[in-house]
């Protein structure tokens, strides 16, 4: 057992917890329905592979006779569109809330990379990979979650503009033209969703390796921290 002295810190302001939880259900949502709408005109294609196959939108088809699958995706364009069109605004305005809050509280220190780290999140990977023993250094996030957490921010402020670009082409021409036209928008707000997507596998791998003390931390403000002995 290790018997070092153990005491309680706060970690995570009550402000960015409820804009983390609320951040999630919301966009789970805005994928949900957006691949809801994507599936009235499922253009986008990985080399030769088409996103996404038949059995994806209706995993039943094949069964005789056809069964709806339990996320049956396919002829629901209306409802994607109010689902999409309603929480894009939950999306927003939580998503500005939180980069407002972060500003002004100070909390951007932990989160903005700086000149280390990139240097850091390199030694992070090989430190995870096992291929470098001695672990890397830790201020209340790592090299690695800087980069990642601010790229999510700012992939977030992606989705919002290419979004309005392709939800008003006309109106919001301007901004439609600037990103390369409706195709191209399109193309960007796709694309950063299958990034979301890749963004929730790996933090939630991270979390569930960080173990339970810091994710509890992410619910309750709090963490049980080990106090260096000095012998
Ligand atoms: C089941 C889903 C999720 C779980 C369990 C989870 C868990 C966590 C935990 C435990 C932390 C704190 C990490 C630490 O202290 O080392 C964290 C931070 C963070 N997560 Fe998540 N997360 C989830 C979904 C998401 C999603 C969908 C996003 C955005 C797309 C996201 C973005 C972030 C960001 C930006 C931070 C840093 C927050 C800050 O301190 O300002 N998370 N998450």
């Amino acid at each position: 057992m290790d018997d070092k002295p153990l005491r309680i810190e706060e970690k995570h302001p009550l402000a960015i917890r409820w804009f983390h939880w609320v951040n999630f259900p919301v966009l789970a949502i805005m994928i949900w329905s957006g691949l809801l709408i994507y599936w009235a005109n499922g253009v986008m294609h990985l080399g030769p592979i088409a996103l996404f196959p038949d059995w994806f939108y209706h995993p039943g088809y094949q069964e005789k006779p056809p069964k709806p699958g339990v996320y049956e995706l396919s002829a629901r364009l209306a409802e994607g569109m109010s689902w999409h069109f309603l929480l894009m605004w939950f999306f927003t305005i939580n998503g500005i809330l939180y980069v407002l809050y972060t500003a002004i509280s100070g909390e951007w220190r932990h989160i903005l990379p700086s000149r280390n780290t990139l240097r850091e999140a390199i030694h992070v990977v090989l430190h995870d990979l096992h291929l470098r023993k001695e672990a890397p250094s830790q201020g209340k996030f790592n090299g690695a979650q800087k980069i990642a957490y601010t790229g999510v921010i700012l992939m977030g402020l992606g989705s919002l503009v290419t979004g309005i670009a392709i939800y008003k082409p006309v109106q919001a021409s301007l901004f439609t033209q600037l990103l390369g036209g409706y195709t191209v928008a399109r193309f960007l707000h796709f694309w950063l969703m299958m990034g979301f997507i890749g963004f929730f596998f790996v933090h939630v791998a991270q979390v569930i390796r960080a173990g339970w003390n810091n994710f509890r931390a992410m619910v309750t403000g709090y963490e049980i921290v080990a106090d260096e002995v000095t012998e």
